[in-house]
C-alpha cells in the first residue's frame, strides 16, 4: 500500500478539511480537482461544498473527473452527474467543468491533462474487490502504456456495470494528491488485502503524496 493510512471518526469531514487545506496551498493560481464517483463521494462533496463557503474560490478550481461511466450526464449512474448535484450545483460556477464523454474518446481528455501536467487533487474510492476509479481487477487498463494517461475499460467481472473511461495508473500518478476515501465494512477484507500488500488495483496507485481516509466500519480490526 502506498501512502499514510489515518482511520478517522467524520470522514466527509476530514476530507473536506484536506481538500480545502490542498487549494489554499496551491502552487499555481487555478486548482485542479478530480472526482470520483460513488456513494462515500457524493457524501464528501455534500460536506466539501458546505464546508467550502469562505476557503475555496470555486472560480479558481478547474474540475475533473478520474473515471466515468459511458452513459449519457443525465442517467442516474453517471459520475458528472453525482459531482454537479452533490458539489457543483451547491458552490456555484468553476472556473472550468471538464466531464469524461467516452463518445470523445481517451485521447481527448489525454490531451486536456497533459496541458497542466500535474492535477493538484485526485479523488479516489474502493470499491469491495479492490478496484479504484474504473480500474478493476483483471481488466485491461490496468496494463495500459505507461504513456497512456486515460484509457476505456470495462469489469470483466461483470460486477460493475457500464462500459468505462478511467484515469489510468499512469494518469492517477501525475498529481500531488491522492485522497482515498473508504468507508463501511464491505470494505474491510478489500483493504486488510491492500494494506498485506496483494496486488489490487488500489494497491498500484502511486502519486507525489497519498493519504487513504478509512471510517471504523472498514479499518481493520486491530487497526
Ligand atoms: C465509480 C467510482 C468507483 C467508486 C468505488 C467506491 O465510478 O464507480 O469511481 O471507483 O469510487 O466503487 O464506491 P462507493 O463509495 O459507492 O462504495
Amino acid at each position: 500500500m502506498n501512502g499514510e493510512l489515518f482511520v478517522v471518526d467524520d470522514l466527509p469531514g476530514e476530507f473536506a478539511r484536506r481538500v480545502i487545506a490542498a487549494y489554499q496551498s496551491r502552487r499555481t493560481d487555478l486548482f485542479s480537482f478530480a472526482l470520483s464517483g460513488g456513494s462515500t463521494a457524493r457524501s464528501c462533496y455534500e460536506r466539501l461544498a458546505a464546508d467550502s463557503t469562505d476557503s475555496i474560490d470555486w472560480l479558481s478550481v478547474n474540475v475533473y473527473w478520474g473515471d466515468e461511466r459511458c452513459v449519457p450526464a443525465d442517467d442516474p449512474d453517471s459520475n458528472q452527474l453525482l459531482g454537479r448535484q452533490s458539489l457543483l450545483e451547491r458552490v456555484g460556477a468553476a472556473n472550468a467543468v471538464y466531464p469524461m464523454t467516452c463518445d470523445e474518446g481517451p485521447d481527448a481528455y489525454q490531451l486536456r491533462l497533459g496541458e497542466i501536467g500535474k492535477l493538484d487533487v485526485v479523488h479516489l474510492g474502493m470499491g469491495p474487490d479492490g478496484h479504484t476509479a474504473s480500474l478493476f481487477p483483471d481488466s485491461p487498463a490496468l496494463e495500459a502504456d505507461p504513456g497512456q494517461l486515460v484509457a476505456l475499460n470495462e469489469d470483466p467481472s461483470g460486477r460493475n456495470k457500464h462500459p468505462r473511461m478511467t484515469l489510468t495508473f499512469s494518469g492517477i500518478s501525475r498529481s500531488r494528491l491522492v485522497i482515498f476515501t473508504v468507508a463501511g465494512a464491505s470494505k474491510r477484507a478489500a483493504l486488510e488485502a491492500v494494506m498485506s500488500g496483494e496486488d489490487l488495483p488500489a494497491s498500484r496507485v502511486a502519486a507525489d503524496h497519498v493519504v487513504w481516509l478509512v471510517d471504523r466500519e472498514a479499518a481493520p480490526v486491530d487497526g
